[in-house]
C-alpha cells in the first residue's frame, strides 16, 4: 500500500464485538482521526496470528494496534488473552531482531469507548512518527503492494 504523503501507516485490527463499534462511534460522534489508519474488523483479536502481524510489517505498515475487548469481557472467553501472547510474542521477536517493539501493541476497551480509541490511534501514531519508518518495508518488493490478511 503506497504512503505517498510519508505519514506512517497504522493497521488496526479491531474486534467486531467492541473496539471496531467503538470506531463505529467515534464516526458517529465525530471524533476524527488521521486517514493513514486501516481499520481491519476481526471476528476476535484471538483469531489473529503472529504471521499475520508480521504480514502487515512486510505489506508496509509500519505499525499495528491491536484492539480487543475488555479482559473478562471477550466473547470467546480467552481470545483477547491469546491475543495479548501473541502481540507480547512479536514484540518480543522484533526487540530480539533489533526492532522496536513499540511498533505493535495491544489494548482492551468496550464499544462505548470511542474517545479512548482515538486517543489511543493518535498516541500511536505520534510514537510511529517519532521511530520513522519500519526498517521492514524495505523487504516489500513492490512499494505499490496492497495490504490482504
Ligand atoms: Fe472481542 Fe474476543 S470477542 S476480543
Amino acid at each position: 500500500m503506497s504512503n505517498e504523503n510519508s505519514e506512517p501507516l497504522l493497521i488496526a485490527f479491531c474486534c467486531q464485538y467492541c473496539s471496531y463499534s467503538a470506531a463505529d462511534l467515534a464516526g458517529s460522534m465525530r471524533l476524527q482521526y488521521p486517514p493513514n489508519v486501516r481499520i481491519i474488523r476481526t471476528p476476535c483479536t484471538g483469531r489473529l496470528e503472529v504471521e499475520f502481524f508480521m504480514k502487515a510489517f512486510e505489506k508496509g505498515a509500519d505499525g499495528i494496534l491491536v484492539a480487543g475487548c475488555l479482559e473478562g469481557g471477550c466473547h470467546f472467553t480467552e481470545g483477547n488473552l491469546l491475543a495479548r501472547g501473541r502481540v507480547g510474542y512479536t514484540r518480543k521477536f522484533l526487540s530480539e531482531s533489533g526492532l522496536e517493539e513499540e511498533r505493535i501493541r495491544m489494548i482492551n476497551i468496550s464499544a462505548a469507548q470511542a474517545r479512548p480509541l482515538v486517543d489511543y490511534i493518535n498516541e500511536m501514531l505520534a510514537t510511529l512518527k517519532n521511530l520513522g519508518p519500519s526498517p521492514l518495508k524495505s523487504m516489500n518488493p513492490s512499494k505499490n503492494a496492497e495490504i490482504r490478511i
